[in-house]
This record gives structure tokens, C-alpha cells and sequence, in this order.
């Protein structure tokens, strides 16, 4: 984002931002709502920058991604575990199209922010301490991503560092729905760069994270390798990523633990991004 400042919808007069939607972004302050809407909530993952990533998800996107899954293992009392599930939508997809499982984790390194008010702003920051989005009555914006930014919201975040922050769960409403009536649904903190601990899981999907947008080559081999060793011999990877490119709407691919490498069971056409990444990964003896 070149001027990384937009107005709030609904805040500005409506012929200006019908003629310029991209420079306006749904109010991050739903965040804080008792009851938002799953729809207005999932809208401010596209506004939450956190590490070398956007929290940008939708619903019905993974569906051939899934459809590979499906078709391709038996996941009747399957572990399954979703990292980089960001506020759980793709989460609820899939989830409601299993058959049978045993438990399904919802896991992202940044599930929380705190959120501290100044006056008529919020600010927003993530476990590491960074502020990542500041939201006013009129304008939002991310003093992560600009010097400029952040030096004209010093004063803001210098009181806010001083406030009581409010804890903000940063699972949407459906999410949170399917994990109170669905106890085999839980959440939980991870990076996908540290092997999975605790049961090992029979199937763990990766979906828009391990993107050469966001992370070097080298970084998501790191990955890759953790994901190797989360993995039991026979377990499964899905892979998958939905890119900006016209009459592409997604690539996946299911990938098996064999031995120390993963290995191809099925891909949709276009293959994932980082297939070339993944066909070479190689799990490393400690
Ligand atoms: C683009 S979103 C993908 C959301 C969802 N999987 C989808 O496809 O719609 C990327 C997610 O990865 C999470 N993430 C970023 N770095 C991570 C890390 N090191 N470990 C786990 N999750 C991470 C972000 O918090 C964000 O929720």
C-alpha cells in the first residue's frame, strides 16, 4: 500500500466513495462489536497486517482445494489441523462439508490483538508489541507499513502504550459459533515455522500463507520442513493458494508424508505456487 491511510465507509459522502471504493475500508472498530456481522468482520481481515502477512480471507474459496481432500483420504476420526486460518471462514467451509473427524484445530500465529482507546481512535496492536492498525472516526491507518505514518501517530501510540488494553479474539462469528457446539473445534496459537506439538495430526492444511509474496524461498523451505516433521509417515498436506491471476482462481495440491519427503497424491490444474518448494523439501536428521 503506497499511502497506507483510507477513509472508513460510511463516514464520507457517497458519491465519493462510489467513484473511489478501493480508498475506503469497512470501520476495524466491528472488531470490538458484541454481535458484528460475519461478513463485516471477515471484510477487516483484509485491513490487519500482522508479521510478513495480511489476515485477507473470504468464504467459498478453497472449494476445489477441499474437493482433494475429500476425495483422497479418509478422514473419518482424522485430526486436522488449518494453520494460517485467520478469522476461521475457510475454517467453517470445510468443517461443514466433513464426513466424520476427530478434531479440527484452527491455527494462526496472530489469533489476538489488543486494542486500546485514545479519545475517538482505537489502536490495534499484535503480540509482538507493533502497532498494526490505528482506527479513527474518519480514517484507518497502519503505522507498521510507512515512517511517515507512524511518526504522525507517534503521540496516539505513546498513549495507547499507556492504556488498558481490551483483548480481541480474532475468530468471527461463525467460527466461534462452530466452537461452542462443536467440541471436537478448538483454536490455537501457532507458527508454521515450529513443528506441530502435541497429537500428531493425520492431515494439516496450509492455505495462502507459505506465499512467495510474503515469505523468501528459503523461509518457506523452513516451513515446509517443520510441516514434514509434524507430520507421521502416510500423513497429509493441502497446500493451497488463491492468486491474482486472471482465469486462476485457485492451486492446490494434497501432498503424503513418505518417508522424509512429501509426495504428490493429487492437484488441482495449476499446481500451488510453491509446489517446486515442497516436491524438493526434505526432512533434515537432528
Ligand atoms: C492470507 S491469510 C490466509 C487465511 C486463510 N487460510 C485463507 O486462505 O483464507 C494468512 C494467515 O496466516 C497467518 N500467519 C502469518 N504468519 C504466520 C505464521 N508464521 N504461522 C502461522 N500463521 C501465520 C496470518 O495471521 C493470517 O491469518
Amino acid at each position: 500500500m503506497r499511502a497506507p491511510i483510507r477513509g472508513i465507509r460510511g463516514r464520507w459522502p457517497a458519491w465519493l466513495e462510489q467513484r473511489q471504493p478501493r480508498l475506503f475500508r469497512v470501520d476495524p472498530r466491528v472488531l470490538l462489536d458484541e454481535a458484528p456481522s460475519a461478513e463485516a468482520f471477515r471484510d477487516v481481515m483484509s485491513s490487519i497486517h500482522v508479521g510478513a502477512t495480511i489476515k485477507i480471507t473470504g468464504i467459498d474459496r478453497h472449494g476445489p482445494a477441499d474437493d482433494l481432500l475429500l476425495q483422497h483420504v479418509d478422514l473419518d476420526g482424522a485430526r486436522i489441523v488449518d494453520i494460517g486460518a485467520s478469522d476461521g471462514s475457510t475454517s467453517v467451509d470445510l468443517v461443514r462439508r466433513l464426513p466424520g473427524f476427530s478434531s479440527y484445530v484452527m491455527a494462526d500465529l496472530y489469533l489476538r490483538l489488543d486494542a486500546v482507546s485514545v479519545g475517538r481512535r482505537v489502536v490495534f496492536t499484535d503480540p509482538d508489541g507493533q502497532c498494526v492498525l490505528v482506527a479513527g472516526p474518519r480514517v484507518v491507518a497502519w503505522p507498521s507499513l510507512s515512517r511517515t505514518v507512524r511518526f504522525a501517530y507517534a503521540g496516539v501510540i505513546a498513549r495507547a502504550r499507556r492504556g488498558v488494553p481490551r483483548e480481541v479474539l480474532l475468530l468471527g462469528p461463525d467460527a466461534r459459533e462452530l466452537m461452542r457446539t462443536d467440541d471436537r473445534v478448538s483454536a490455537r496459537v501457532h507458527d508454521v515455522f515450529q513443528p506441530w506439538s502435541g497429537e500428531t495430526p493425520d492431515v494439516i492444511k496450509v492455505a495462502n500463507v507459505l506465499r512467495r509474496l510474503y515469505f523468501s524461498d528459503a523461509e518457506i523451505s523452513r516451513a515446509l520442513r517443520a510441516l514434514l516433521a509434524s507430520l507421521a509417515d502416510g500423513g497429509h498436506l493441502l497446500v493451497l493458494d488463491n492468486p491474482r491471476i486472471p482465469g486462476v482462481a485457485i492451486r492446490a495440491g494434497l501432498y503424503r508424508r513418505t518417508g522424509d519427503r512429501f509426495s504428490l497424491v493429487a492437484r488441482t490444474e495449476d499446481a500451488p505456487e510453491i509446489a517446486d518448494l515442497i516436491e524438493t523439501s526434505e526432512l533434515v536428521p537432528s
